[in-house]
C-alpha cells in the first residue's frame, strides 16, 4: 500500500512548489552575496513586522522535504483530526497536513497574513485534491486562530516567530491530551526568558524536544494534558 504523501497529483504539486521555493531562495541568496561584494552591510536575522515587510508576502519561506515528511508521519500517527497551522504562506506545509488529515478524515485549519499567499495556497491544495481536508483563514492568526474549537490534535507554528506563545496559548485549553506541537525556526530564538525556545522547553505542560531537522531546527512537544 502506498502512503498518501506518495499519491501522484501530491507529489507533483509537491514538486513544483518545492521547485520554486528553491529557485526563490536561491535567487535571494545571490542578491545577498551580490550586496555583500558591493559592500551593502547585512542586515541580518533582525525581526521584521510581518504586517510591513515586503518579504513576507512574496516569499515562500517554506519548510523543506525532511521537515514535511517529519510533519506528515508525526500527525498521521498520532491519528491527528483537527490539525492547526499558524503560519501557511503558499502551503508548502499545508500540503503535508492535508496529507494526514486526507488518512486520518480529518481537517487542517490553517491561517496566512496575505491574500496573495492564501489564493496560491488553496490552489496548490486544490491541484493536490486535497481541497476538502484544508481551509486557510485570511487575516491576523491572533484573530482567525481565536475561536478553534477543540479537540485540538496538532498543532505547527511557523508564523510570526513573537508570536507563538500567544498563538499556542490561545489554543492550550483546546489540546487533546497527548497532542502534539510542533514548532519551526528553533535556531531563530536565543533562549532568553519570555522567547518561545525557553518557555518551552521548560513548560511543565509539555514534554519538548529540539530536532534539527533538513535545514531548520523543530521543537517538537507532547501535551500532557
Ligand atoms: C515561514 S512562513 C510559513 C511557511 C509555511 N509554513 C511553509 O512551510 O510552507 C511564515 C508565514 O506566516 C505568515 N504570518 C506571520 N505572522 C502571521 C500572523 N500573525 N497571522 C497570519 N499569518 C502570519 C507570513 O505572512 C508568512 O507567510
Amino acid at each position: 500500500m502506498t502512503d498518501t504523501l506518495d499519491r501522484d497529483d501530491i507529489v507533483r504539486t509537491l514538486e513544483r512548489e518545492q521547485g520554486e521555493a528553491r529557485a526563490q531562495a536561491e535567487a535571494r541568496r545571490r542578491a545577498r552575496d551580490t550586496q555583500a561584494e558591493n559592500g551593502t552591510p547585512a542586515t541580518g536575522r533582525t525581526h521584521r513586522d510581518f504586517r510591513q515587510a515586503e518579504h513576507y508576502q512574496h516569499a515562500y519561506l517554506a519548510i523543506g522535504p525532511a521537515q514535511g515528511s517529519l510533519l506528515y508521519m508525526l500527525a498521521r500517527a498520532a491519528g491527528a483530526r483537527r490539525i492547526v497551522e499558524f503560519g501557511s504562506s503558499f502551503g508548502i506545509s499545508t500540503l503535508y497536513l492535508a496529507a494526514a488529515a486526507e488518512d486520518n478524515d480529518g481537517q487542517v485549519i490553517g491561517s496566512e497574513y496575505y491574500a496573495n499567499k492564501r489564493e496560491h495556497a488553496l490552489a496548490s491544495l486544490h491541484d493536490a485534491g486535497l481541497s476538502q481536508r484544508a481551509e486557510i483563514r485570511l487575516g491576523d492568526a491572533r484573530d482567525t486562530l481565536a475561536d478553534i474549537e477543540g479537540p485540538v490534535d496538532f498543532v505547527f507554528l511557523d508564523g510570526d516567530k513573537s508570536l507563538y506563545l500567544p498563538v499556542l496559548e490561545g489554543l492550550v485549553n483546546q489540546l487533546t491530551s497527548g497532542a502534539w506541537v510542533v514548532a519551526d525556526n528553533l535556531d531563530h530564538f536565543d533562549e532568553t526568558p519570555g522567547d518561545f525556545r525557553h518557555e518551552i522547553v521548560r513548560d511543565a505542560r509539555f514534554t519538548t524536544r529540539l530536532m534539527p531537522i533538513g535545514r531548520g531546527m523543530f521543537s517538537v512537544s507532547r501535551y500532557r494534558g
